[in-house]
């Protein structure tokens, strides 16, 4: 049984102060059913938010890290540096940062290799296909052609570690979300994909969320398909109340 994983991704939003506001009104969190939640925050944030929820399930998540441990890479976060403070998952490869900041595939991979040798923290793998590639018809061979480039070199034994979200570009704030059978589809691809790079007992526990435009509204059609184990949510996890209404869908 796949425990379903919903993570929130604030993206560049929030301060500190509005962050702890945020985590007051968040931390009493019943949950109507097992399931592991988590916010990805700026950084700034994250000693903040580690510490208003040190005493709840909830887990904390950074946007990004680079893989060397140090060195003279200005403006760059390490992970020795998120492991002080204490965070749970990173994610690793959003679009927005293949995008605006040229992230490659090898570069992912590094990132993904270098967390789960150290172990500690779970990379959020995230994957996805723009609108032209899908008006093209090519969406499955483009995020299986992402998954082979991004597990490269990892070993069955790591890779079931990996949360991989799917997340097609063109869905990502834009309101427009994948019907759940495209998004299921797409989920059912990729794990079979991961069943063909390693073996069954990897593709059938390795968690597989799906994001964009995830809200109260659209969560259970959603969540409740077979091959969908959460969701990566980006607007809508920015009020507790809505992201609250997604997780007890
Ligand atoms: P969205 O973002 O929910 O605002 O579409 C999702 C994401 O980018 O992770």
């Amino acid at each position: 049984m796949r425990v379903p994983f919903i993570a929130g991704n604030w993206k560049m939003f929030k301060t500190i102060a509005s962050a702890k506001v945020f985590a007051d009104e968040f931390k009493d969190l019943k949950a109507n059913k097992e399931i592991k939640v988590a916010i990805c925050a700026p950084y700034t944030q994250l000693a903040a938010l580690v510490e208003a929820f040190k005493d709840t399930e909830i887990g904390v998540g950074a946007q990004n890290v680079h893989y060397e441990a140090e060195g003279a890479f200005t403006g760059e976060i390490s992970l020795p540096m998120l492991k002080e403070i204490g965070v749970d998952y990173c994610i690793i490869g959003h679009s927005e940062r293949r995008e605006y900041f040229n992230e490659t595939d090898e570069a992912v991979n590094k990132k993904v290799k270098m967390l789960l040798e150290d172990g500690s923290i779970t990379p959020i793998l995230c994957v996805g296909e723009s609108l032209e590639v899908r008006e093209a018809g090519e969406e499955a061979s483009f995020v299986e052609e992402q998954i082979e480039k991004d597990f490269a070199g990892i070993s069955a034994d790591k890779a079931g570690n990996v949360v991989i979200a799917y997340e097609p570009v063109w869905a990502i704030g834009t309101g427009k979300t994948a019907t759940p059978d495209q998004a299921d589809s797409m989920c059912k691809t990729i794990r079979e994909k991961i069943k063909a790079l390693y073996d069954e007992s990897v593709s059938e526990s390795i968690i597989i969320q799906y994001g964009g435009s995830v809200k109260p509204a659209n969560s259970k059609e959603i969540l409740t398909m077979g091959d969908i184990d959460g969701a990566l949510v980006g607007g809508a996890s920015l009020k507790s109340e809505d992201f609250k209404g997604i997780i007890n869908f």
